[in-house]
């Protein structure tokens, strides 16, 4: 489906569920071979009944230093990454002043996605493609979600510099933003079930097909940041929201 995949082995985390898995369903269906973690399976078993040993998965959580540990070691065995997507996160809502909010959630999206790439550096092969995953709400506001706006957009500066630190070992690294996506991770909010759906009702009215994306449009643009289409894009943030920073 996307070209320069095949036989290439590609470690994704947050594998098991959204994006991270319509990213390993991409990547399989290119050819490439996957390394996915995350705490749980999920939905990666039916992936695994359909492309067997070219997708390998590892239980593990990638705010534990031993689990990054054990992924890099099972990487140097496999051979040299070529794609890597840090994908594993969480939202929280939280008072914007509770701090301790943040850093919960820069536990998993910020500190677990860099200690995820510090780990690999030694795995990955001469010319390698990194694509992080920021957010759209890095371009507005969402009252409730300050401490995870602000993990994502920690993550995105330290991502844009790093690009430069980087590319001369052959490591070319991007930043996909996504927009509301049809995931889990809203559910997760805790939001009682008709405030779930005003909320996305409002959301809904700034999207400009009017509906919220699915994860495979948001993988779509991870596989190209990944490609060697996409060969002389650095440290670009590639904003995939449907329309919904625009007005
Ligand atoms: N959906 C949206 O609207 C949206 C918008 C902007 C950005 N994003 C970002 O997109 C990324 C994917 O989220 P999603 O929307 O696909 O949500 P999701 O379906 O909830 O997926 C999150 C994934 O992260 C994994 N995960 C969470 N904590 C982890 C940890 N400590 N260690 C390892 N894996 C962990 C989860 O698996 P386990 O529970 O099995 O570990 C799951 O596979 C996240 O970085 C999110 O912040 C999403």
């Amino acid at each position: 489906m996307f070209e320069g995949f095949e036989n290439r082995l590609a470690v994704v985390t947050g594998a098991s569920s959204g994006i991270g898995l319509a990213t390993v369903d991409r990547l399989l269906a290119s050819g490439a071979r996957v390394l996915a973690m995350s705490r749980t399976m999920g939905e990666l078993d039916s992936l695994q009944s359909r492309y067997g040993d070219t997708l390998e998965w590892m239980k593990g959580d990638v705010t534990q230093s031993a689990d990054l540990g054990a992924l890099s070691e099972r990487a140097h065995q496999m051979g040299p990454v070529d794609f890597l997507v840090p994908n594993a996160g969480i939202a929280e809502l939280a008072n914007g002043l509770e701090v301790s909010a943040f850093e919960r959630q820069w536990a998993v999206n910020g500190a677990g996605a860099l200690n995820t790439l510090s780990i690999m550096r030694e795995r990955l092969a001469k010319s390698a493609s990194v694509v992080f995953i920021g957010t759209f709400l890095s371009q507005v506001t969402f009252p409730g979600l300050a401490a995870y706006i602000a993990s994502k957009t920690a993550l995105k500066a330290h991502a844009r510099t790093l690009a430069v630190e980087l590319a001369a070992s052959g490591i070319r690294i991007n930043i996909v933003s996504p927009g509301p996506t049809a995931t889990a991770i809203w559910s997760s909010l805790g939001l009682p079930e008709d405030q779930l759906s005003a909320v996305a009702g409002r959301v809904n009215q700034r999207l400009l097909p009017g509906c919220f994306l699915e994860p495979a449009a948001i993988a779509d643009a991870i596989m190209f940041l990944l490609s060697p289409a996409a060969r002389g894009i650095y440290g670009q943030d590639l904003i995939v929201d449907n329309g919904y920073t625009l007005q």
